[in-house]
């Protein structure tokens, strides 16, 4: 398969300060994005993930390697017709109504007023706003906000989308719209390129991702061969056991009104202390394994680092 986007050996410094010093921010990025996938770019807070999307959109120049969209290089004309991107903190018209901004972004890239008013009306559908079409922007809450920002990004049909922190700063239901918004992304067979410290919500919808840390990519790969299936302990959620029983079934406890957590580290100790805790009259209201996730992988590897 064809990568969708294909970045070797990135490195771009800045200078900063007074006496100009040069920080090295990306320090060799590589990576491949399959065509309709959805790829999560993960890292910490100033690890460089606006960096490399901002190099990608020839927004900012690299000092070495390069970057090819769908096999065009990465400044042509060619490789930006491509791209859709939403930035991280979306600046909007505030006075503008939904479909007046989609309207003002389909001008800009030269859409016949025939054709605006249809796509304009598809994007709105799209991302859920086509009964606020009328309403202006300024009256619009953080997630509604960022769902016209993707309508916009969307404008001139990209076939790859770059989404900066497209979660960050949502309640969860805003989160979880966002996330249905990609996948529909997906679906319709664009490829998405999303940035995020927020390791819960790409576990749920990226197909693989890349971990950033401090400029350098630690690791890339399909989210199910970072996360291994082991179980890592069990959760017992138990209630009506006396104490003295809860000491036999060891492992750690901590109680909490007439509940008390059971994490259980052996595997092969959770059958027999499931029998213990019915034989004492004791009730389960829970039982679940616990696997490792990304947040488990990530710390780890930023610890180490
Ligand atoms: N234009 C710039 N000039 C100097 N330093 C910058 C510039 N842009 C970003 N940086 C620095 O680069 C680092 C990475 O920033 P950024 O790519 O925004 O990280 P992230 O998006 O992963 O949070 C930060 O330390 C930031 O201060
Ligand atoms: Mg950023």
């Amino acid at each position: 398969m064809n990568a969708a986007l294909k970045i070797e050996s990135l490195h771009k410094s800045f200078k900063t300060g007074f006496i100009p010093k040069k920080k090295t921010i990306l320090k060799g990025i590589s990576l491949s994005v399959n065509a309709g996938e959805i790829f999560g770019y993960l890292g910490p807070n100033g690890a460089g993930k606006t960096t490399t999307i901002k190099c990608i959109l020839g927004l900012i120049f690299p000092d070495e390697g390069f970057i090819e969209v769908l096999g065009y290089p990465f400044l042509s004309l060619k490789a930006k017709e491509k791209l859709g991107f939403l930035p991280e903190n979306p600046y909007f018209y505030d006075y503008l109504s939904a479909s007046e901004f989609l309207d003002f972004y389909a001008r800009l890239f030269g859409i016949k007023r025939t054709e605006r008013q249809t796509k304009t009306r598809n994007l709105l559908r799209l991302v859920g706003l086509e009964k606020a079409a009328h309403i202006p922007l300024r009256k619009f809450s953080r997630g509604m906000l960022q769902r016209i920002g993707f309508s916009q990004a969307l404008i001139n049909d990209p076939d790859i989308v770059l989404l900066d922190e497209p979660l960050s700063g949502l309640d969860p239901i805003g989160r979880k719209e966002i996330r249905d918004i990609i996948v529909r992304l997906k679906e319709e067979g664009k490829t998405v390129f999303l940035s995020s410290h927020i390791l819960q919500d790409i576990e749920m919808i990226c197909d693989r991702v890349a971990i950033l840390v401090e400029g350098e990519i630690i690791n890339q790969g399909k989210i199910t061969e970072l996360i291994s299936e082991k179980i890592l302990f069990t959760e017992i959620i138990v209630s009506g056991i006396k104490p003295d029983d809860l000491a036999v079934l060891g492992g750690n406890v901590s109680t909490q009104g007439d509940r008390t957590l059971l994490k259980i580290h052996d595997e092969d100790r959770v059958e027999s202390i499931f029998k213990l805790i019915q034989s004492s009259g004791g009730k389960i209201h829970s039982l679940i394994p616990r696997t490792q996730t990304l947040e488990d992988i990530f710390v780890g590897m930023v610890k180490k680092t």
